[in-house]
């Protein structure tokens, strides 16, 4: 007997480290087996699970989900071409190009929610099959529409355009057809034939291959992110095995292309990521994306008492402190020092740039302590200066002192040629004014650019329903 469920996972883990050895790839699989059960353990009877990976983990992944599924709820393995050229497949490496990922589909149960996907008919085959277009452009193929089988199978025998035949439509039907001119003889003594319109059919149905799908560099959907995927990727599978109203779940949501398809497309989300910088920036994108959008963000502090309770966490934990900077550069819309082009700096915690062409640059300092001091100030003023930077931005949790304010008020202002409208080179903003004002409480001249870029507007097809989460 087949076994699934925590069990087998457990045992398929043990036999994989019995393999792998206690490695990156290990711990990488255990962190997944815990996810991928509770995952299964609140999935619908009429849900499924899409796990995107590589194929350097993918046939792990695929065990590890048989196991906890059940070999039987494997539905898929989808290839999906991500980029049509890649450094890998360049001079000098030895080996094919590396430019498909897997998405791996499974179901809960046999009884999963299924809406055949289209795709569309591809130059070739239109070329080949709808060779044939009406004076006013419209593509057409003809089609048999004889009855297969013949009386054997029902299909009754007359008279159309002079030819006797079975025929696989009833007479009323047929005459329909003749009037509306759906029915042609291409010559005289010739089977009648049936006109099928290219812009009637829906397409191909969409098969195990994804080609047809990518985000390239320029691509305007691009938003900065490392790992982002096209949200066509993401509509399509919700489209497949979701309705409008289903729930959509993404538990390593990065920047947030799942909930922004499954928004788009009328279903509820929850979206899931461990860093802040993720949880910021799907908060912008999706404001920038839906108009008056509505949504709760949990586990990001909500107020001042939060933000303190946040940074006296990370005193202990770096990483935990590191989480408090990309939320608190979150909050003004700056990229994290380590994210930027020019790579980390020293005194540079963020970067926002500004400017038709990003040439201006606003460095951001983040203080999450309460000593603070004009010292401070002063090294940004430095740093400002090393860096060639237009702006310094000092944003701490900390009122600042009189001094600070002197000293930073004391830096002048900076006035983009040619533009009206002069800002302070120095500016302190105080985390409980930029969880006010988010991106307002910086002030850069001219026309404000954002460092990730902005998400397109889409049409939004309703509110969430309020989930009891
Ligand atoms: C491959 S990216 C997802 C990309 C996403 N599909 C998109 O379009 O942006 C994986 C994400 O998982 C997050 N992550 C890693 N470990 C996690 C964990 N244990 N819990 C939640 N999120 C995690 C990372 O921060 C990262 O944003």
């Amino acid at each position: 007997m087949v076994r699934s469920g925590n069990a087998a996972a457990a045992t398929m883990l043990r036999a994989m480290r019995s393999f792998l050895g206690d490695n990156d790839m290990m711990a990488y699989l255990a962190m997944m087996a815990v996810r991928l059960l509770e995952l299964h353990r609140v999935l619908k009877p009429t849900g499924s699970l899409y796990l995107h990976c590589d194929p350097t983990a993918s046939h792990y992944l695929k065990i590890l989900l048989d196991a906890v599924f059940g070999a039987q709820r494997f539905v898929n393995e989808i290839a999906w071409k991500r980029s049509s050229a890649h450094n890998d497949g360049a001079q000098g490496a030895k080996h094919f190009g590396r430019i498909t990922d897997i998405v791996l589909f499974y179901s809960k149960t046999d009884q999963r929610t299924w809406n055949p996907v289209y795709t569309e008919y591809s130059q070739e085959y239109i070329d080949r099959d709808y060779r044939r277009v009406e004076p006013d452009g419209r593509r057409y193929r003809l089609d048999n529409i004889q009855g297969p089988g013949g009386a054997a199978n029902g299909n009754p025998y007359y008279e159309v355009m002079g030819v006797s035949r079975y025929w696989r439509y009833s007479k009323e039907r047929m005459e329909r057809m003749i009037n509306e001119g759906l029915i042609v003889q291409t010559s005289p003594g010739a089977v009648p034939q049936m006109k099928r319109y290219l812009d009637a059919g829906k397409g191909i149905p969409a098969q195990d291959m994804w080609t047809d799908i990518q985000l390239n560099n320029r691509a305007k959907e691009k938003l900065g992110y490392p790992t982002q995927k096209p949200v066509a990727l993401l509509e399509r599978i919700l489209n497949a095995s979701s309705n409008p109203g289903d729930v959509v779940l993404d538990p390593f949501c990065g920047c947030g292309t799942t909930v922004h398809a499954a928004q788009k497309l009328g279903r509820s989300w929850i979206g899931i990521d461990v860093t802040h910088l993720a949880v910021g920036l799907i908060e912008k994108r999706l404001r920038d994306a839906f108009e008056g959008v509505q949504f709760t963000t949990h586990g990001v502090p909500q107020d001042l008492e939060g933000a303190r309770n946040m940074a006296a966490r990370g005193r202990d934990d770096k990483n935990y402190y590191f989480e408090f900077e990309k939320w608190a550069l979150s909050l003004i819309n700056a990229q994290p020092g380590n994210l930027s082009k020019k790579g980390a700096d020293k005194g540079i915690d963020g970067n926002l740039y500004f400017g038709a062409k990003h040439e201006g640059r606003a460095i951001v300092s983040v203080k999450a302590g309460e000593n603070i001091g004009v010292s401070m100030i002063r090294d940004l003023g430095h740093v400002i200066a090393r860096e060639g930077a237009q702006i310094g931005v000092f944003l701490t949790l900390t009122e600042p002192t009189r001094p600070m304010i002197t000293e930073a008020a004391g830096a002048g202002q900076y006035e983009v040629p040619g533009l009206a409208g002069a800002v302070p080179r120095i500016q302190i903003v105080t985390i409980e004014q930029a969880m006010a004002l988010r991106d307002r409480a910086v002030r850069l001249p001219a026309l404000r650019q954002d460092s990730f870029r902005r998400a397109a507007k889409e049409e939004d097809s309703g509110r969430q329903k309020a989930m009891d989460l």
